[in-house]
């Protein structure tokens, strides 16, 4: 009987498909998915202003002509994602997955209050390095914020890549650290912030992508608060 409700506990997850079966990978993404279960209730407030600037930015980036398929990865709380379906009235398949179950539910509940939004959208609870696109079948690829977060940066652009067709767009935008408040900011959140693992100068992302059999399209960089500069970069697969 008590195995039984141990066995009933663990559980949780189960309303997303999920990517995270190995034991490493749960190890690996440990802080990340604590730090983020404890802010998720107050993630949008508290970075408001922050997630304003770099929402839009990808909204006017992503010029999308009809049913492209979409990924967030590291979608979050799902904002970008209702303002994909909202605001630019997407009719195309959207799936949007991320690592921090408490994150996803919140995108859920944010999501499928529209009606109509349930039949492109699919959640799931994945990882950057391995998430259940198939081969070659994705159109865009955004990923907003979370590159600071991954250990394997380049193992990531390897799975936007294998998962995009053939001059698929990769949306890529986080902290830059040209701004050198942004360089101060990664070496405090590094101390005090158990998702984050670094952030990267422009240089250092045009090479991994580069690298990773991207070409660049475009490039730019703002600062999206007076302490946080921000980089943006569309490339697409080789
Ligand atoms: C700063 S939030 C960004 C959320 C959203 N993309 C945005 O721009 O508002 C970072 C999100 O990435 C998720 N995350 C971190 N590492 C991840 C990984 N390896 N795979 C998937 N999601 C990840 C976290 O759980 C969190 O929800």
């Amino acid at each position: 009987m008590a195995k039984k409700r141990s066995r009933k506990a663990k559980k949780v997850d189960s309303k997303y498909i999920s990517y995270l079966k190995d034991p490493l990978t749960k190890k690996i993404y440990k802080g990340v998915i604590e730090e983020y279960t404890t802010i998720a209730q107050i993630y949008d407030d508290r970075w408001k202003q922050y997630l304003l600037s770099t929402e839009n930015a990808i909204l006017e980036q992503l010029k999308l002509k009809g049913k492209e398929i979409i990924v967030d990865a590291g979608c979050g709380t799902g904002n970008l994602l209702a303002a994909i379906q909202q605001q630019l009235k997407h009719k195309g398949k959207i799936i949007g997955f991320d690592i921090t179950p408490a994150m996803l539910d919140l995108a859920e509940a944010k999501l499928t209050s529209k009606s109509k939004f349930n039949k492109t959208l699919q959640l799931e609870l994945a990882h950057c390095e391995n998430f259940s696109a198939k081969n070659n079948s994705v159109d865009i690829v955004i990923c907003s914020n979370v590159f600071h977060s991954l250990p394997h940066p380049e193992k990531a652009l390897c799975e936007f890549h294998r998962v995009l067709k053939k001059n698929g767009r990769l949306l890529l935008l986080d902290l830059c650290t040209d701004y050198p408040t942004t360089r101060l900011l990664d070496w405090w959140l590094r101390l005090f912030h158990k998702a984050h693992h670094r952030a990267y100068s422009n240089s250092e992302v045009d090479n991994m992508l580069k690298k990773n059999k991207f070409s660049i399209v475009s490039f730019k960089t703002w600062k999206a608060t007076p302490t946080m500069g921000v980089m943006l970069f569309e490339a697409r697969k080789k």
